[in-house]
């Protein structure tokens, strides 16, 4: 699907992956970027952005992706003023980490891993981007059926592409199980979506990227990097955000990728 004048809306896009795919995206020519992000950074990265292309094309939005009435709004906006998005990036996302299990060293009793967190975790990790990614399904599914169009066929060319933004934690990770979840969860919501969407025209994928140099990692702390992560990359270093969305853009542009993309630097932690 060609990325040029498209209308795109990132999520998470004030920081890390979904910043570097709002540059990503703007060097390639979109028409309009709705960035969202709950933080303030978020006028800034899209100020950045502007500066970057020499135009106008990237608008912040600030809110929080859980909230429906906010997703709605940000998507009538954007579609008011610069048309249907059809590129979705739903990258916001969060860590809750602690082990599943873990023996109190002086009571011996066992703690398991806080309800509550895990539950914040699969609302922002997977609900969220499962309904951002339906929200511009079903937009771009009502305008096909008020034009009375049915189901879509490839001479029409693809109507829209959404990216989720799964991790190498998806194949478990100690520390992360509500975390681990919810990218499993994300490739399970992509399958079934890429099977119903593309009657209307609309293509999902779920990149897997591994260790990515954002603040994310970085809270991470440079022993842990040094020590337990950087050893299990091929290539020694964290992967630059911009590599990730350079892949993100190689999704959307090729067509003929499916499925999901493992951009993991190589990474091959050992058994525990
Ligand atoms: N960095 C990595 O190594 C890595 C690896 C695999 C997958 N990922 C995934 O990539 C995505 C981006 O991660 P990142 O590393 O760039 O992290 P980051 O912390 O740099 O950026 C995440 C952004 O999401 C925003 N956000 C979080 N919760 C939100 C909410 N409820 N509403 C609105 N905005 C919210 C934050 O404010 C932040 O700006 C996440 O989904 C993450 O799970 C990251």
């Amino acid at each position: 699907m060609e990325i040029k004048d498209r209308v795109a809306l990132i999520t998470g896009a004030a920081s890390g992956i979904g910043r570097a795919v709002a540059f990503e995206l703007a060097q390639r020519g979109v028409k309009a970027i709705a960035m969202v992000d709950m933080t303030d950074e978020i006028d800034v990265a899209a100020e950045q952005v502007n500066n970057e292309v020499n135009a106008k094309i990237a608008f912040p939005f600030k809110g929080n992706v859980t909230n429906e009435d906010f997703r709605t709004k940000v998507f009538e906006t954007i579609k008011k003023e610069y048309g249907m998005v059809s590129i979705c990036i739903p990258a916001a996302g969060i860590t809750r980490d602690a082990l599943a299990v873990k023996i109190d060293r002086e009571t011996k009793k066992a703690n398991i891993y806080s309800v509550e967190n895990f539950k914040l975790v699969v609302d922002v990790n997977l609900i969220a981007p499962v309904y951002w990614a339906m929200q511009m399904i079903a937009d771009i599914a009502e305008d096909r059926a008020l034009r009375g169009l049915k189901k879509w066929n490839a001479e029409e060319g693809v109507q829209g592409t959404v990216v989720f933004i799964g991790s190498i934690s998806s194949q478990g990770n100690k520390g992360q199980v509500s975390y681990a979840s919810t990218k499993a969860g994300l490739e399970g919501a992509a399958a079934t979506l890429t099977k119903e969407a593309i009657y209307h025209g609309v293509r999902c994928g779920v990149i897997h990227p591994g260790f990515t140099d954002t603040p994310m990692v970085r809270a991470m702390g440079e022993e842990y990097i040094a020590k337990y992560v950087l050893p299990d990359t091929q290539l020694g270093r964290l992967i630059r955000p911009k590599e990730i969305a350079d892949a993100i853009c190689f999704m959307i542009a090729n067509s003929a990728v499916s499925g999901e993309l493992w951009a993991d630097a190589g990474w091959h932690p050992s058994p525990a």
